[in-house]
């Protein structure tokens, strides 16, 4: 576009105001006469046209060299001939102009007297039967011209100059200029002349200069401009002889468009699984499919994406745990058809490593135990930042995410053990039906052991929801969704030094790049669970359907709630079902990350299978409000980043460190934590150990991770019930938790029963009601397990 610009602004500008003008004497002109193919009059001072008082007509051929005066590639703009009458009879006479059609000559002929009858024709002279006396002939007598006049004038009886001005001579000329060798001038002829009417004109040989034919011509010179190349291969084009071009000018006629500088390459990646990086100019990386990095950039400067087809690929569905041994290993795996095997860290259950890993399926009141061990390899995968970490060895340790536990079974950041060793966790379990899920939480690293591949689903179900008929087996599925970059060997590409936020360049659900699932026609279930480790998403159908969320991290919500979009941030799950049996089969439907640059998740495809189509229950479970007043303290915790020696910058919570312990919840209180977000993001604010609610906002459900919006504010309310000990809370953008945005409380014991018994304030001891009271929950009996005597312990080996 910008090139086309330069090219009007020279046309328009530049050209105009070298519009010339030139007048032009004849090279030859001559008379020839009717009634004798001998006679001419080169050399004669007159010229003729008309007949005379016996009818014997006269002709008179004048001719300019166009080409001479002209420069080449001109426009003509107008041309006016004028000749001077010096001798008429009494009456005017038209007399017109005929481009001649074949070449003549102008010889040494010369009339006598008043030249009205001509002299004797000599060598190359024309006449009216020789064009060129006496080699050759008009093929016409009176001269080759053509039939239609170019101009015609009325010639009065005045002394005066007579002018022809037309169109078709402005034509004329404009040929002569073209193509020099058409150019014969014009035949002079009085078409309609009666006898008598003949008139004369002063020729070129005339003695008097200023009364001699003449050629007036305006025309517009052609103004050569050419291509100005600059080292990058642009082009703009400059008035010849490029004087104003400071780069290279290629010389006069040369364009822009086409662009006919020379294309500097720049590096072209491949739009595919290989990301293959040539240096090629743009033009050819276009052709290859390419896309082009810039002029003068080298592959040594660029790193190509790895391209990758969505929807190529079937959703996994996650298996169940086989075993309660679950063993942290490094092992390969395909996360896309078209990438070579990536190297992950998972879980093996006895049946092969796999990540996520299995799920851990429990049911309230039947407590779990499991067997965590470490047999990673004895270095990092990801270079660890050491900032943050002491070593690069892989230690990991597991935290049942929203799990009610106690302190010893919770995963401290601090006791995560190195390759080799095992931590043991008893769950209690004693809490409603939730989606939680299992992810490391190894100190200063656990952004890269989840990167990695190192969390899954533990599901809690009770006998409520049990009894409330909602999509199951086949028709209940748990999506896994995580963002990771690859290169094109296939591995993980992960930035060495801690960044405040790391988004990977390719959705994966279920371990997945991108999936598709073929889904019945019916209700299905998912439980998504944003298991990123900073990226956020606002999931929507493409075409736009609502659907239903029936669960948030906590388990149920209330009642189902209609809805076209649901807000993750990491950490967070949402239980939602699509109802699939509205869709023709066939039918494709995209989960999209509405406003993300990477904007798919996965795709649906509606098959002919009948699916489940019983309706939602109307009520899901009673949540009952947690009544702010009943909060004992409320605390305000803010939300900052500093600057960092190491790292540059940091996330604090109330600018304070993990070992500054200030919360300190009695057991058996309610508190209110009011997050106020001081800094330009949001951040999922998680609390270990309970479900809380927002405060005033039931509806929303049972939350252990909350988004608190950029400069907003949030509380929320929670009752610290069963387990005394030290719980992380902390934001759950991996990169804020791992670099200080994660602190801990201490729930305080209770004083002994008898400083109980003097202190009426303090309420009981009571086990298992936990957040989610079981005065509001349907399967209430079952929260109340009491756990006291189970023998939970937490073993750590190495
Ligand atoms: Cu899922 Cu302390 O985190
Ligand atoms: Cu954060």
């Amino acid at each position: 576009m910008r090139l086309v610009g330069v090219l009007l602004a020279v046309l328009a500008g530049e050209a105009i105001a070298h519009a010339d003008s030139v007048v032009l004497a004849p090279t030859q002109d001559t008379t020839i006469y009717s009634e004798d193919g001998t006679l001419s009059d080169g050399q004669g001072q007159h010229l003729f046209a008309g007949l005379t008082s016996n009818s014997a007509e006269r002709r008179a051929l004048i001719q300019f060299d166009i080409a001479a005066a002209v420069p080449a590639g001109s426009t003509i703009t107008s041309v006016t001939l004028t000749l001077r009458l010096d001798k008429t009879q009494t009456t005017s006479v038209a007399v017109a102009l005929y481009p001649a059609t074949a070449a003549w000559g102008e010889g040494a002929s010369l009339a006598a007297g008043e030249e009205g009858g001509g002299g004797p024709a000599q060598t190359g002279d024309a006449t009216w039967t020789y064009r060129l006396y006496a080699t050759a002939m008009w093929a016409a007598a009176g001269g080759d011209a053509s039939a239609t006049a170019s101009a015609t004038t009325t010639v009065g009886t005045a002394l005066v100059d007579t002018t022809w001005s037309s169109a078709a001579m402005t034509a004329d000329v404009q040929g002569w200029l073209d193509t020099p060798g058409g150019n014969h001038g014009w035949l002079v002829r009085a078409p309609g002349a009666a006898a008598s009417d003949v008139k004369r004109f002063a020729s070129r040989n005339n003695a008097d200069s200023t009364v001699r034919p003449r050629l007036s011509i305006t025309f517009t010179p052609a103004v050569p401009t050419g291509a100005c190349c600059a080292a990058d291969g642009s082009c703009t084009v400059v008035i010849s002889p490029g004087t104003t071009c400071s780069a290279t000018y290629e010389g006069d006629n040369t364009t822009c468009t086409p662009n006919v500088c020379p294309q500097p390459p720049g590096a072209c990646c491949s739009n595919d699984a290989t990301a293959a990086c040539n240096e090629v100019p743009q033009a050819t990386c276009t052709s290859m499919g390419g896309t082009f990095h810039g002029v003068g950039s080298t592959c040594a400067m660029t790193a190509c994406p790895v391209v990758l087809q969505p929807f190529v690929d079937p959703l996994p569905i996650l298996p169940v745990a086989q075993s309660t041994t679950l063993v942290e290993k490094q092992f390969q795996t395909k996360v896309a058809s078209a990438l070579p095997a990536t190297t992950l860290w998972g879980f093996d259950d006895g049946t092969g490593p796999r990540s996520p890993g299995p799920t851990i399926e429990a049911r309230t009141g039947a407590p779990v135990e499991i067997t965590w061990q470490n047999q990673l390899p004895a270095t990092h995968a990801l270079a660890v930042d050491p900032c943050l970490a002491p070593d690069n060895v892989p230690r990991s340790i597991i935290h049942l995410h929203g799990g009610h536990v106690p302190h010893a079974a919770d995963g401290y950041p601090e006791d995560a053990v190195p390759p080799g060793g095992q931590v043991v966790d008893d769950y209690p379990d004693n809490q409603p039906a939730a989606t939680l899920w299992y992810h490391d939480h190894a100190m200063g690293i656990t952004r890269l052991n989840v990167q990695m591949g190192l969390a899954g689903f533990y599901l809690i179900r009770d006998a409520g929801e049990d009894a409330l008929g909602l999509p199951s087996g086949a028709d209940e599925i748990a999506l896994f969704i995580s963002d990771h970059t690859f290169g094109p060997d296939g591995q993980i590409e992960y930035p060495a030094t801690w960044q405040p936020e790391v988004l990977g360049d390719k959705i994966l659900v279920n371990g997945v790049v991108w999936p598709y699932l073929d889904v019945p026609r019916g209700k299905v279930r998912f439980r998504i669970l944003d298991g990123s480790g900073s990226r956020m998403y606002k999931l929507a159908l493409s075409n736009a359907a609502s659907f239903y969320q029936i669960g948030t991290d906590g388990g149920l919500l209330a009642a189902p709630v209609q809805t076209d979009e649901i807000d993750l941030m990491p950490g967070q799950r949402a239980d939602i079902v699509i109802d699939f049996a509205i869709f023709a089969p066939g039918t494709q439907i995209i989960l999209k990350n509405v406003g993300d640059p990477v904007p798919d998740v996965m795709k649906f495809v509606v098959t002919a299978t009948a699916g489940h189509t019983a309706p939602l229950p109307q009520a899901l479970r009673t949540i009952t409000a947690m009544d702010p007043a009943t909060a004992k303290v409320t605390r305000d915790l803010h939300l900052m980043q500093r600057t960092d020696s190491c790292t540059g910058n940091a996330f604090t919570i109330d600018n304070r460190a993990w070992s500054d312990i200030t919360e300190t919840p009695m057991l058996g209180d309610t508190e209110i934590w009011t997050f106020h977000n001081d800094t330009g993001t949001a951040h999922p604010m998680h609390l270990h150990l309970v479900q809380f609610q927002v405060v005033d906002h039931p509806e929303l459900g049972w939350l252990d991770t909350v988004t608190v919006p950029a400069h907003q504010a949030v509380s929320v309310i929670a009752k610290f019930t069963d387990y005394a000990g030290k719980f992380p809370y902390h934001c759950h953008m991996l990169p804020h938790e791992d670099n200080a945005m994660m602190r801990q409380f201490e729930v305080l014991p209770l004083p002994s029963v008898d400083e109980t018994a003097a202190d009426a304030g303090v309420e009981p001891v009571h086990h298992g009601g936990g957040c989610c009271d079981a005065g509001g929950h349907p399967a209430g009996s079952l929260v109340l397990v009491v756990v006291v005597g189970i023998a939970l312990r937490r073993r750590r080996m190495s």
